[in-house]
């Protein structure tokens, strides 16, 4: 008698929907297989015919716990993950305290530790001037490290090349990879200077302020340095035309990149941003219908490896202090209740396969993090991290349902088809039909 079997999907199995179920022992898969030859269980769940994937992972979080757990924590964050199909996620290091020491890792572990529903990673912040702390922060099982080219959060700053080539050869020389925030600071400071000078406000101030450019040298720079040095380069966001085709070409090179974007990069443009004004700002900004149909493109040549939401959540009072002046509002939106439905919708519209769509969310992800195929993918011995999806099921995106404590997002009234309607993390059912049935403290760090 096994833990759990559960019986009546359609499996995804070296690229096909095999009609089955699998078994689950001790949280890991114990046997994949036709319904008859399922062991008995101690506990079924029934699929009702619908498709059985390796759990999603989502490498780009800001859970803001601790620091500001008025806009989110690793209950309500983790819980807009299970609803979203995740059954693990990577939380990034800023901002309060960042995440660059010994203490502020282990802090940061146990908060997760007693709140967490879904698995997590945890990423150490590095930068200009936090580099001593990084080989304690790898001792402790961080699995990435993040820095950014803006002077944003200042301990996560990298503030020139020079340091930019030390950084990437230290993280690298223990094997892991480095996440950038790719945006130039002085285009940013000069542009936004020009932005100052015309009196503009709104939302196009702030996407103005920040133009590809600004995107494509700091991207370009970090893979040069990243190929200098034989690194591990995982850019971020990836929003543009000349930034994807600067990953395209160190691709071609051989460089180490794992390149990302989100779905508002895939699925909005600025045109949306004029109406959304502070709900639709983040960085980089939204861009034009070129840039997101050629990251369309960058998805299915395998240009971009990862998607992720970059889920930002922010009080309303954050965001809407932007209605008057766009660059008083904070940048950045939740995203993880919406991001499945949403790519989910795109793969029924034939945008992507299915199957890709599981490399993008599950397997790349985890290889990306070094724990393939323990975590993304369905094999005998993985871990029975599971989302079970409706392909068929409609809905629409309505705030009021979203379980982040941020209620808000870039979606609203978007039509969906396709629904994680079960998320498992290591056997335990964590959500089912949309209701959080998972205990905080079930997630663990990965
Ligand atoms: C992020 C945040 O606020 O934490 N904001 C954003 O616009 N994406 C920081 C970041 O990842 O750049
Ligand atoms: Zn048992
Ligand atoms: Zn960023
Ligand atoms: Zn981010």
């Amino acid at each position: 008698v096994v833990d759990l079997v559960i019986k009546n999907g359609k499996i995804l199995l070296e690229g096909s929907l095999t009609n089955g179920g699998l078994a689950v022992d001790n949280g890991v898969i114990v046997l994949i297989a036709k319904d008859p030859k399922l062991p008995s269980a101690d506990k079924v769940y029934d699929a009702g015919g619908k498709t059985v994937l390796p759990g999603f992972i989502d490498l780009h979080v800001h859970f803001r716990d601790p620091g500001y757990p008025e806009r989110e924590d690793f209950f309500t964050g983790t819980a807009a993950a299970a609803a979203g199909g995740f059954s693990c996620v990577g939380d990034m290091p800023n901002p309060r305290p960042p995440t660059t020491s010994v203490e502020a890792l282990l802090e940061k572990r146990k908060t997760a530790e007693a709140k967490a529903l879904v698995d997590f990673a945890l990423y150490g912040g590095t930068g200009t001037k936090n580099i001593l702390a990084i080989h304690a922060l790898v001792r402790l099982g961080v699995r990435a490290f993040k820095t950014y080219m803006t002077s944003t959060y200042e301990d996560l700053a990298t503030t020139s090349y020079g340091s930019l080539l030390d950084v990437l050869e230290l993280v690298s020389s223990f094997g892991l990879p480095l996440m950038v925030h790719a945006e130039d600071q002085s285009i940013l400071d000069f542009e936004k200077e020009k932005v100052g000078k015309t009196g503009l406000k709104g939302f196009k101030a702030h996407a103005n302020s920040r133009p590809p450019i600004a995107e494509e040298i700091a991207a370009t720079s970090a893979l040069l340095t990243a190929g200098y040095v034989g690194a591990h380069l995982y850019l971020c966001h990836i929003s543009c035309v000349p930034a994807l085709e600067a990953v395209r070409r160190a691709k071609m090179k051989g460089v180490r990149v794992t390149a990302e974007t989100c779905p508002h990069y895939l699925l909005l443009t600025k045109k949306d941003g004029e109406k959304l004004g502070p709900y639709a700002k983040t960085n980089p900004p939204l861009r034009s219908r070129s840039d997101m149909e050629a990251l369309w493109t960058g998805l299915r040549d395998g240009t971009i490896d990862v998607v992720s939401s970059d889920h930002c959540p922010y009080t309303k009072e954050e965001k809407d202090v932007g209605w008057e002046d766009i660059f008083d509002a904070r940048p950045g939106m939740p995203g993880l209740d919406t991001s499945i439905p949403l790519m989910l919708t795109q793969v029924n519209r034939g945008s992507i396969s299915l199957e890709k769509l599981v490399e993008l969310y599950s397997g790349n992800p985890a290889k990306t993090l070094g724990i393939y195929p323990k975590k993304g993918a369905l094999l005998i011995g993985s871990d029975a991290d599971i989302t079970v999806v409706d392909l068929a099921k409609e809905e629409v995106i309505k705030r009021d349902k979203l379980y982040t404590k941020s209620k808000m997002t870039m979606f609203e009234g978007f039509k969906v088809k396709g629904i994680p309607i079960a998320t498992f993390v290591r056997g335990e059912l964590v959500m089912q039909d949309h209701e959080i049935v998972g205990k905080p403290g079930h997630g663990k760090f990965v």
